[in-house]
């Protein structure tokens, strides 16, 4: 099927169905422009929560749609490609986070969103990158465990001082990618520019940037800084907003590593499908479900 009859179909069978369609800032430009909302983890995961539509198409990548599906479990949550997961969130299980919980009985659980939910499941709070500090100055425990993003929890123990923060030793493999010399040579060859990065890459990078958060953080920043050339340290999905955002701006990709594979997999092809045959629906476990549920609620009322 031509591009425009794909997209033609699919506005069609999203009416027919009552769905809506997420899709996370790192999305192919095609299924940011059919999608409904655009966001981040965290916008993603209120829409979710909130929206009257009785299915939910996710353009992301599976803990997302698994989120969702937590905070939503009346609804139909579809994730177009199946295969698309997250690296990270592997990294963590719940048995090996409850053996890290028998080490430290008196530190409380923070879990970034990606992860499984049994892994929320074990934990007393969710956080995404762009409230992650302001969960942790929330919770009463001296003593925290976080967990998957090492990169992140150790932007977030330099900011709350007062926390001991216990990190997991997890990583994003694409934002791990970032190397210092890269970082230094692409600042050499723009100057001017200013340097917007995302909390998953190393602490090294983060040290040299301008700006850290997430992805619509970024976008935000870029969007009210009056520079108009902007060096861009997160994955290269974001770029199609920002460049039909700021025409006047230039914006260079940190690292050419800066790809997720795993966002990539979702298209136009993929969600026809996903809405004409209602496939690759998430489920989760209903006692798991409950659990997950008390942490992704509690961060909601962060924020
Ligand atoms: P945010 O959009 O919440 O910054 O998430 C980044 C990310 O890597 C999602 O997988
Ligand atoms: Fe996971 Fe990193 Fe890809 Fe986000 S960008 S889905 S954290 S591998």
């Amino acid at each position: 099927m031509e591009q425009k009859q794909l997209i033609d179909e699919i506005v069609k069978l999203k009416k027919e169905r009552d769905a809506i369609i997420l899709a996370h800032n790192y999305q192919v430009p095609e299924i940011q422009e059919i999608a409904d909302v655009v966001g981040d983890s965290f916008a993603l995961s209120k829409h979710a929560a909130n929206t009257s539509h009785r299915v939910i198409v996710f353009c992301g990548v599976h803990f997302m749609a698994e989120s969702a599906k937590i905070l939503s479990p009346d609804k139909t949550v579809l994730l177009p490609a199946r295969d698309a997961g997250c690296p990270m969130a592997e990294m963590v299980t719940a048995d090996r986070l409850r053996e890290m919980k028998a080490k430290y009985p008196e530190a409380a659980v923070v879990c970034y969103v990606n992860s499984s939910a049994e892994v929320k499941a074990e934990a007393d709070i969710c956080c995404t990158s762009s409230n992650a500090v302001k969960v942790v100055e929330s919770v009463k425990n001296k003593q925290i465990i976080f967990a998957p993003d090492q990169n992140l929890g150790s932007y977030i123990a330099k900011q709350v001082k007062d926390k001991e923060m216990i990190l997991w030793k997890g990583f994003c493999i694409t934002h791990k990618r970032v190397r210092v010399d890269e970082v230094k040579k692409i600042k050499e060859l723009h100057p001017n520019a200013k340097l917007l990065v995302h909390p998953e890459c190393e602490p090294e990078v983060q040290a040299l940037a301008d700006f850290l958060g997430s992805t619509s953080e970024i976008i935000k920043q870029a969007r009210e800084i009056p520079e108009k050339d902007i060096i861009i340290g997160t994955e290269e999905g974001v770029l199609h907003i920002l460049k039909k955002e700021n025409p006047d701006k230039k914006f260079y990709l940190l690292s050419p590593g800066l790809v997720c594979q795993n966002m990539k997999k979702t298209r136009l092809q993929d969600v026809y499908l996903a809405l004409l045959n209602m496939q690759h629906e998430i489920t989760v476990e209903e006692d798991i479900r409950q659990k997950a549920l008390k942490s992704l609620e509690e961060m909601l009322k962060i924020n």
